[in-house]
């Protein structure tokens, strides 16, 4: 079962910084999941659209320059990264998870890969593109069909995982709330990976590996991954 290492290591540091990432790959996690937004057409590193609860600017994200929030503090003095610092950060050591949260983020996302390919000897296999905006990830895999796509999901919908496979998606990312045996089933017998958010305890844990997921996104690599390979 993969450790997906969720926002970074943010339950011990700032989400969704450099830090966190950085932290989070010392801790052997698998993978790193991070939240995109685009302004200026710059993609940059964040949850929320409002800044308040992880910086210490106001008000929304589009009310901004990219320099002004690139000059905030996103938690013990690290700035909000572009995805560009990030795919700098973990190129060779793990495989990113891009969560498109924002509007406009299909071009520049597109661009940004190419790029990396280019100078960063970025590998597609080593990155995973997900959203809760299915739109946008057709729109993606019309523009780059060899782009590994997730489709997010905050319910259960009836045939999930047949729906999320003639989307042509990679994999499903379901809730932990509403994660079961048959959506794990349906969605590996059409060849779908399975990965869970976001799973933090114990029981919970061992309780993905019962029900044989393919990944988890945890906010304490470190620990999870101890547990997870305890539990088997
Ligand atoms: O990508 C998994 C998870 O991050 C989705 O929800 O709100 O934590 O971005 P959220
Ligand atoms: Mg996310």
């Amino acid at each position: 079962m993969q450790i997906i290492a969720h926002r970074g290591a943010s339950g011990e540091f700032p989400e969704n910084t450099l830090l966190a990432i950085a932290q989070a790959i010392l801790q052997g996690a698998d993978a790193i999941e991070v939240d995109v937004y685009a302004v200026e057409g710059e993609l940059i590193v964040i949850h929320d659209p409002k800044l308040e609860r992880t910086t210490n600017g106001t008000g929304t994200i589009y009310q901004h320059s990219l320099a002004y929030l690139q000059q905030l503090d996103a938690g013990e003095g690290e700035p909000i990264p572009t995805l560009w610092q990030v795919l700098e950060l973990v190129q060779d050591r793990c495989w990113l998870n891009i969560e498109l949260k924002g509007k406009d983020t299909a071009q520049p996302l597109l661009a940004l890969l190419a790029k990396a390919e280019q100078e960063l000897g970025l590998s597609l296999s080593d990155v995973l593109v997900s959203s809760f905006n299915h739109h946008l990830l057709l729109q993606l895999k019309q523009a780059l069909p060899e782009l590994r796509l997730g489709a997010l999901t905050a319910s259960l919908q009836l045939n999930y995982a047949q729906y999320v496979h003639d989307l042509g998606m990679y994999s499903v990312h379901c809730d932990l709330n509403f994660i079961d045996q048959q959506l794990v089933h349906d969605a590996h017998q059409l060849g779908l990976k399975v990965f869970v958010y976001t799973v933090d305890g114990l029981d919970d844990i061992s309780a993905m590996q019962q029900l044989g997921v393919d990944g988890i996104f945890t906010n304490y690599p470190a620990r999870s991954r101890v547990w997870a390979f305890e539990g088997g």
